[in-house]
């Protein structure tokens, strides 16, 4: 198994993919790599989250088909459903809207490929599957606070204000707006059931079938850090998506998964993470946003 990084081979060069797939000849790709953030760099890039999101996987799922690759997992985004779609939202609502504006040129990029697998398996019998992902979170998540999302913008603002002494904290938007978030150890317990054992030209959604007001969230994360002051809500500021909960049920059918890990336990491993290792996971992300 191998995991190249961006400054390897540069996944928008379509000869550094021929290059990975030439010296490494996997029978699987499971297609992850991106360029993702929360609203306020999505509005900032949406060019760049366009273009490089659909280049990295249009390309590489052509030269998968014709390296021989016999499966392929694409990793796309709950940011490709309709801004208004029903919750919890079902797979077969995808193509019923359009998508929120602040993210939509991201989760149509990505979206592309949903349609580009499903084509490939009709012409070719390629045996690419497609993924769902709800919001992701864990421990060595973004915290860079330029482009990260939004349960590390969370702890970090809680624990800057507890370092300064600060005796509020302001967040984005009005708090109504819901997320679900799934922990990053059961999503990639989810990827690696879907690759074992699902071979559907249908998508599927992982989730954790949990939906949180952001308002709860940020109220859950001062707690658990310990941020006992003010929450101010700047409404100058969007909201994004105004509900996000999925249906989950396709993938417990399909391929057995079901999250297990509740949200109060994975946002304490998340914090006992970041603070652990603070300073060297800003310096870190400050490299990585550099990309996005
Ligand atoms: N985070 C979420 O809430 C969320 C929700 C739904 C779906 N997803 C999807 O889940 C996947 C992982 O997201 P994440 O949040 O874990 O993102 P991430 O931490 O930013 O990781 C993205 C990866 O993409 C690689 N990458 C970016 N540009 C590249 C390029 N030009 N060539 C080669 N590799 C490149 C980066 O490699 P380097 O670090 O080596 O540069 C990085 O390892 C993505 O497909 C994303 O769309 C994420």
């Amino acid at each position: 198994m191998i995991a190249p990084r961006s400054a390897e081979y540069d996944l928008r060069e379509r000869d550094a993919i021929r290059e990975v797939l030439a010296e490494t000849r996997p029978d699987l790709v499971v297609h992850l790599a991106a360029v993702v953030g929360g609203i306020g760099a999505n509005m900032a890039t949406p060019g760049q989250f366009f273009y490089e999101n659909a280049a990295m996987g249009i390309h590489l799922i052509e030269e998968s088909r014709l390296a021989g690759v016999t499966r392929f997992v694409c990793i796309g985004t709950v940011c490709a459903y309709p801004k208004h779609a029903p919750t919890p939202f079902r797979e077969e609502d995808l193509w019923n809207g359009y998508p929120e504006e602040t993210n939509a040129p991201y989760g149509l990029a990505k979206k592309m490929l949903l349609v580009q697998l499903q084509a490939y398996r009709q012409q070719y019998g390629f045996e690419g599957i497609y993924l769902l992902p709800v919001n992701l979170y864990g421990p060595r998540d973004n915290f860079n606070e330029r482009t990260s999302h939004v349960i590390p913008a969370l702890i970090k603002k809680c624990d800057d204000a507890l370092t300064s002494g600060a005796d509020s904290i302001t967040c984005w938007g009005s708090g109504r707006a819901s997320r679900e978030f799934l922990y990053v150890d059961d999503a990639a317990d989810g990827i690696v059931a879907a690759a074992a054992r699902y071979d559907g030209e249908e998508p599927v959604n992982l989730g954790s079938g949990q939906e949180i007001t952001i308002a709860e969230l940020t109220t859950l994360i001062a707690e658990l850090t310990g941020f006992g002051g003010e929450i101010v809500w700047d409404q100058s500021k969007p909201d994004g998506q105004p509900r996000r909960w999925l249906d989950t049920t396709r993938a417990e059918r399909d391929f057995g998964f079901r999250a297990g890990t509740e949200l109060r336990e994975g946002l304490k491993r998340t914090i006992d993470w970041y603070r652990a290792t603070r300073e060297d996971a800003t310096q870190a992300s400050i490299g990585s946003g550099s990309k996005s």
